[in-house]
């Protein structure tokens, strides 16, 4: 496919809406099964198979599984044989000790031509052991060159966070797209493609694209709860879109990577697995806009903890305490009377990773930049730098719309441990500690 015809087909694609919701779709009508999932003979002489994300015998609200009907079964494949993991790694991260500095990075410098998206993944850091099923992964991406091969994460699901050109992922499911603002959520296990749709801004003659990915090895994402918020707000499940079935018919060699247990591992399959001509079920990847986001905030004084911004949450075995929270700060009004307005000095038991898809952040003047990104791991005291204190100090408190900025934040229980790579990248910023020294004693007794 080209660009053009890439971007045609992303334009022109459909959904199904709503998260977590039992969806069904078919490329060739009658290729879905009704009343059986494994019917005797499947329709249209297809294999029926189940991709199970959770344990057979996990509650209701949490079971996750899809039925696919394919033209052949995921079994049939050659012996998979490692390959070299580049500049991808995985938990348990042991290379470095954690670190309890404020670590901030400029972004990721161009990537070497030819580099695809599975090749431009640049792992920072992250918690947790991939065999326990436990903690999280903060990776880095930047790609010139569209995959040619077809990559299954094992070890988690992937929320893929574009902040630079458009993305159209070919997974079992069906086709997705995705800009900058948009996310994506790639459950476990789940084969997919990706093919950058926009050309580089620079002038550049190759596609580029650069963003963000969390990789959960824990439960998988859900919705918050709402609690007295009420039925509606946060991210509204209608507005997670599903892809429709759309499968490859192709026969010749296809390089199939699967990221087990931290590493790569690679096989070379006769056929294309993106072969599901129907299926249905909620182990499904999601596309979702951020700017569909209902931001709740203060109409009084103070502001709310972030958590208010939680798009989505992933649970551990402690209620209320998340593996991994997605948290946005999106476009907003703020009113709080009395008030500082932006978000206050803090020490936190939770370990923050910030990034910036767009536009500024309202903590801080200069330096977090989009495509870079913060790290205030458990405990490390942060907050606004001196001239975004002393400016929101001073300020008159009259309604202010935030409508310049999109930063989020992946927000987890455990510390961020850095990867050698980003401990000693020359894109990590030297004298990220300033940005504090400037604020000055105001005690008079
Ligand atoms: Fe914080």
């Amino acid at each position: 496919m080209t660009t053009e015809q890439a971007r045609k087909t992303a334009e022109a694609l459909t959904y199904s809406t709503g998260f977590g919701n039992e969806h069904s779709s078919e490329a060739v009508p009658g290729a879905l099964p009704h009343g059986r999932n494994s019917p005797q003979r499947a329709p249209l002489g297809l294999y029926a198979e189940q991709l199970s994300g959770s344990a057979f015998t996990e509650p209701r609200a949490h079971n996750r599984r899809s039925w696919l009907y394919r033209i052949r079964p995921s079994a049939a494949h050659p012996p998979f044989t490692r390959i070299d993991d580049g500049t991808l790694r995985g938990a348990p991260f042991t290379e470095t000790v954690p670190d309890p500095n404020r670590l901030r990075w400029n972004p990721l410098p161009e990537p070497a031509p030819g580099t695809d998206w599975l090749a431009g993944l640049w792992t920072l850091g992250g918690n947790g052991d991939v065999t326990q099923r436990t903690g999280m992964a903060v990776h880095l991406y930047h790609a010139n060159a569209s995959m040619e091969r077809v990559f299954g994460d094992s070890d988690g699901e992937l929320l893929i966070v574009p902040e630079r050109g458009g993305l159209l992922l070919h997974t079992e499911l069906g086709l997705l797209a995705a800009h900058p603002g948009e996310v994506v959520l790639i459950p476990r296990g789940v084969r997919f493609r990706v093919e950058l749709l926009d050309a580089a801004s620079d002038g550049g003659q190759s596609p580029t694209a650069r963003g963000y990915v969390c990789e959960n090895y824990g439960a998988p994402f859900q919705l918050p709860d709402l609690g007295p918020i009420g039925a509606n707000g946060l991210a509204n499940a209608r507005d997670f879109r599903a892809p429709v079935a759309a499968y490859e018919d192709v026969e010749g060699p296809v390089e199939v990577v699967n990221k087990y247990c931290g590493h790569l591992w690679s096989a070379t399959y006769g056929h294309s697995p993106l072969d599901v001509v129907a299926w249905h079920g909620n182990h499904t990847p999601y596309v979702y806009d951020l700017r569909r986001f209902n931001v709740i905030g203060t109409i009084s004084y103070d502001h709310p903890d972030p958590s208010i911004f939680t798009v989505l949450t992933a649970p551990s075995d402690t209620p209320g305490l998340a593996g991994v929270d997605f948290v946005v700060f999106a476009p907003r009004w703020l009113v709080g009377e009395d008030t500082f307005r932006p978000p206050y000095f803090h020490r936190n038991v939770m370990s923050e990773y910030m990034g910036l898809i767009e536009g500024a952040y309202d903590a801080k003047a200069e330096g977090f930049v989009p495509g870079g990104g913060s790290l205030h791991n458990m405990m490390s005291a942060h907050g606004p730098d001196r001239e975004t204190f002393d400016k929101a100090s001073a300020a008159e408190l009259k309604p202010q719309r935030i409508d310049d900025g999109l930063a989020f934040m992946f927000e987890t229980r455990w510390p961020v441990t850095a990867t050698p790579q980003a401990a000693n990248a020359d894109h990590l910023q030297k004298g990220y500690d300033d940005v504090w020294q400037g604020l000055e004693r105001h005690f008079r007794p």
